[in-house]
């Protein structure tokens, strides 16, 4: 783990100044910056002030060095889909040994409870949001790797993808929790334009190859299910969510024709685990409705050293909200390797990190 960013480095383009040495091209994808919510944090919010934290037991349970701030059992989507890339694990921003080599393979700035607009995740304690995370990652992390390897940010960022999880929260912790009045239709609008504002600053950064995981069906979810009189999917909630997701795909077409250069891919989770849900016999799941570990009283987060399930493989829902391994396995498997236009569009993420 130590000696594979100085692997790295020494295939990356390094702009130097000896004349007879010709600027070496770097091959292949050289790592991942991820940003979003708790889908993807791998320990941001153990540095800040909120209750949306996962670092301590049963979470991490099955992850190599125990509880590290995932919302998960072992690992998360953005790990697993790093595994399929050949890529090395990615340190949370906010880690203070998050510096020197060991940013060259990409950073994580995922926080618990953020979304894309400013105010998501307000009711938690402090996150950072989706601008913060850009404008980290413009300002001390840019900056860094431009110093570390001698080389424009163009140059340096080409090679690298960044994968974006953001949105869920937006509905679930802003939309449906406030006592809004503007129309579902009004709010998506307002937030894929706040998105695409992001992405373009991403872009003007030097970011290219774009990952955006869509919104989960999060009406399907144990909290959101607990809302209801028979356990059902809170359907309300899922149509936002497919709802955004639908519009989503169109951002990405018009967007894609502003940046020049740029490639992006959607990955639809939605009907990843829907349909884990629909078939759970047949996938290999035997529980896709309750939270595998015991609930603290929140009804959302796990119970500090409270019980778990058995068969940690074999329930889609890891607390009541994030979803086990098991399922995070699926969608990062779907995502790098999918055919199908309805998973991922308008191709898989390996396309991506061959182009
Ligand atoms: C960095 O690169 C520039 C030009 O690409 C060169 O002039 C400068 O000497 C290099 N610095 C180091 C430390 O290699
Ligand atoms: C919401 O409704 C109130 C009156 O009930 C109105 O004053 C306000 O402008 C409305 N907000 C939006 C965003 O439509
Ligand atoms: C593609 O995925 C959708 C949603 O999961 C599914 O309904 C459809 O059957 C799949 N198509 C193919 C060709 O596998
Ligand atoms: C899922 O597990 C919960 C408790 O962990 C249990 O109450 C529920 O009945 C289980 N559902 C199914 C379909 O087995």
């Amino acid at each position: 783990m130590l000696l594979f960013p100085f692997l790295l480095l020494s295939s990356l383009c390094l702009c130097t100044s000896t004349g007879q040495k010709a600027p070496k091209i770097a091959v292949g994808l050289q790592g991942m910056f991820v940003f979003g919510s708790s889908i993807v944090d791998n320990g941001n919010n153990n540095y800040l002030p909120t209750l949306g934290k996962a670092d301590y037991l049963p979470y991490g349970i099955d992850f190599p060095f125990g509880p590290t701030g995932r919302f998960s059992n072992g690992k998360n989507v953005a790990d697993l889909l790093a595994d399929l890339l050949k890529l090395p694990l990615v340190p949370p921003f906010l880690d203070p040994f998050t510096k020197g080599h060991r940013i060259i393979g990409g950073v994580n700035y995922g926080s618990g409870g953020a979304g894309i607009l400013d105010d998501t995740g307000s009711l938690t304690g402090m996150v950072m949001n989706l601008r913060e995370q850009i404008n980290k990652f413009g300002e001390v992390t840019v900056p860094q790797l431009e110093a570390l390897l001698n080389c424009t940010r163009r140059r340096i960022l080409a090679h690298h993808l960044f994968l974006i999880a953001a949105g869920g929260n937006d509905y679930q912790f802003n939309y449906f929790t406030r006592n809004s009045n503007v129309s579902l239709e009004t709010f998506t609008i307002h937030l894929l334009a706040a998105y695409s504002q992001r992405l373009k600053r991403l872009y003007r950064l030097g970011a290219r190859k774009f990952v955006l995981l869509a919104i989960n069906p999060i009406g399907c979810g144990p909290v959101a299910r607990a809302g209801t009189p028979n356990n059902d999917c809170w359907e309300s909630w899922n149509a936002a969510a497919q709802l955004f997701n639908h519009r989503l795909k169109s951002m990405v077409d018009c967007i894609k024709s502003q940046f020049s250069g740029s490639q992006f891919v959607v990955v639809n989770p939605y009907n990843i685990i829907k349909d884990i849900i629909d078939n759970a016999a047949s996938r290999g799941f035997s529980n896709v409705t309750s939270a595998c570990c015991e609930l603290s009283i929140t009804g959302i987060l796990c119970k500090g050293l409270g019980r778990v399930c058995p068969n940690k493989r074999s329930y889609a829902y890891f607390d009541a909200q994030h979803s086990t391994e098991a399922v995070s396995r699926i969608i990062a498997a779907e995502a790098y390797a999918s055919n199908n236009n309805t998973v991922v569009y308008p191709f898989n993420v390996k396309k991506l990190a061959q182009l």
